[in-house]
């Protein structure tokens, strides 16, 4: 096959929800779809047994979940799917919103009692700023939810984002009859196998006794309602994020999941081309091999400190025992081992194509937003954006000969990705920024096992951060208590506010100091 067509046939997303809405559940019966597992409940992550976040370390170690669980192939109807985990709040980071700078797009599970939780909405502003489509998935149906006028009215409002409908459900919780398919107007129940017909007037082809249900009749009249006053399907408006097709259903029942896979594949763009710092675009269809490292995983073998770096194809063909060329050192790289994961399983990898990751072995050699290249390949990927982080540690070496190792720690770390760093103006104190708590654990443990130093950690919380444009207007007493001026690792000044209150208060009193946020 030819890499068009290879191409062609990939879709890559990343699923994006709160924890419990249902993404390990979709997940698991989207694999099932794919006939990629046997049997629901291997998925591996929470479904194997609860665990708080301090074990984290040891669990991953010992089960490997995120490297399972953090790519997954499986094929659908001729596609080649590659769905990305984006780790919900436990175990919430940089990582999680990197990924998504992975992916060509993205599926949003509400649950439809709670509707958009707090998790989502982070997520899908990065989704968003990329403007690659979203299609979203309101599961749970098989319970007492909210209304699907109110959902798709606060999707709209909340996330500033037009919604279309694809299929839409009659009643939910003990009176949920099924979903009526907007493409062909037939309706699938929920509780039986055969399929009914819509006529062209909304009266269905054959009689049924559902027709004297008053939640089927209501159900009709919204659907018309919909079909009339909805907005318009606009397959353009998909591709750039500014509609999202919405699928009901339920999938714990496995209910509504193949309706939204058929239309998924269909308007779900494969592989993209990327920017490069050259300012042109590598197409995926580009005969040279390209990727670029998006996630590194570390410690996956207590054993063999060896590292897992998530390589994710743009272009070209990846043929195990290529040589290959790291962009930012200009070195050689011959890549002998490669995997690729499958849910329950991982597998040596011997050709990729854009969309699909592969897992680099690297023993160091690495870092997150690396460009690779293959023969006549060379390009740099334009960098992986840096977030704002949220949450604040002052950090320090509990015994204070061990400096060098510290320092060398951190300074490695930070270029991994794994944390950011910031110091106190005046008195070099670290302070290290997060976006999820999971990262100072993992920077704890790694600065423990990998730079054999202890630390201390001391929460300063929550702060909003933000860049300054005219940094050389700053004056010393600017920074108070509640507008902290700290140095990133480039120098620049940034402000660690309180609270918005104190944002506002700082915009007001000082308006000729432009601040602004990272992603
Ligand atoms: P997550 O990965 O998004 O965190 O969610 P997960 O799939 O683990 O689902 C969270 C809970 O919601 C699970 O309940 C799961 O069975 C349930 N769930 C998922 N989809 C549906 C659905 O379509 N209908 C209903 N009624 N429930 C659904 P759980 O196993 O009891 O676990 P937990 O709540 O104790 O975590």
């Amino acid at each position: 096959m030819s890499i068009e067509q290879e191409v062609k046939k990939r879709r890559t997303f990343g699923i994006i929800s709160h924890p419990d809405a249902g993404k390990t559940t979709l997940t698991e019966k989207l694999l099932l779809f794919g006939g990629a597992i046997r049997s629901a409940g291997t998925v591996k992550g929470k479904k194997t047994g609860k665990f708080a976040t301090s074990d984290w370390m040891k669990v991953e170690q010992e089960r490997g979940i995120s490297v399972t669980s953090s790519v997954m192939q499986f094929d659908f109807d001729g596609f080649k799917i590659n769905i990305l985990d984006t780790p919900g709040h436990e175990d919430f980071s940089e990582d999680t919103y990197r990924t998504l700078m992975a992916v060509d797009s993205a599926v949003m599970v509400i649950d439809a009692a709670k509707g958009i939780e707090p998790q989502t909405l982070k997520l899908f502003k990065v989704c968003r700023m990329r403007g690659i489509p979203i299609f979203t998935f309101i599961n749970k149906l098989d319970r007492v939810g909210k209304e699907p006028f109110e959902l798709l009215e606060e999707i709209e409002e909340t996330l500033d984002i037009e919604t279309y409908p694809m299929t839409w459900p009659i009643g939910m919780g003990p009176s949920f009859f099924g979903i009526i398919n907007r493409k062909d107007k037939t309706i699938n129940p929920f509780k039986e196998d055969e399929l009914l017909q819509l006529n062209d007037d909304y009266s269905l082809e054959s009689p049924h006794p559902i027709e004297a249900d008053s939640a089927f009749q209501n159900a009709l009249e919204e659907f018309m309602l919909v079909e009339e006053a909805g907005d318009e399907f606009d397959a353009d408006k998909i591709a750039t994020g500014d509609l999202t097709p919405v699928f009901f259903g339920s999938a714990l029942s496995t209910f509504g999941i193949e309706e939204f896979l058929d239309t998924y594949v269909d308007f779900a763009p494969s592989p993209m081309p990327r920017n490069t710092t050259e300012e042109s675009k590598v197409a995926p269809t580009d005969e040279a091999f390209r990727g670029f490292i998006f996630k590194i995983q570390a410690n996956m073998d207590p054993r063999h400190r060896d590292r897992i770096a998530f390589l994710r194809v743009v272009s070209g063909k990846f043929e195990r025992g290529m040589d290959t060329t790291l962009a930012r050192t200009s070195k050689k790289h011959k890549i002998t081992r490669a995997t690729m994961f499958m849910a329950d399983d991982k597998e040596t990898v011997n050709e990729a194509y854009a969309g699909d990751i592969i897992g680099l072995y690297d023993t160091g050699n690495f870092q997150i937003g690396d460009t690779l290249y293959g023969q006549n390949g060379k390009v740099t990927f334009e960098a992986l954006p840096q977030f704002t982080p949220e949450l604040f540690m002052k950090v320090s070496a509990k015994n204070v000969m061990k400096q060098k190792h510290f320092y060398k720690g951190i300074e490695q770390l930070v270029q991994e990705g794994a944390i950011q760093y910031y110091k106190t103006v005046h008195t070099n104190q670290p302070i290290l920024g997060a976006v999820g708590q999971l990262q100072f654990e993992v920077f704890e443990h790694r600065m423990k096992h990998e730079y054999n130093t202890d630390i201390i950690m001391e929460p300063i919380g929550k702060k909003i951060a933000r860049w300054v444009e005219n940094q050389d207007d700053i004056k010393d007493a600017m920074s108070t208590s509640r507008s902290n001026l700290v140095l990133d690792r480039y120098d620049n000044k940034v402000f660690l506010f309180e609270n918005e209150f104190a944002t506002r208060w700082f915009s007001e009193k000082y308006p000729e100091i432009k601040l602004y946020n990272l992603l």
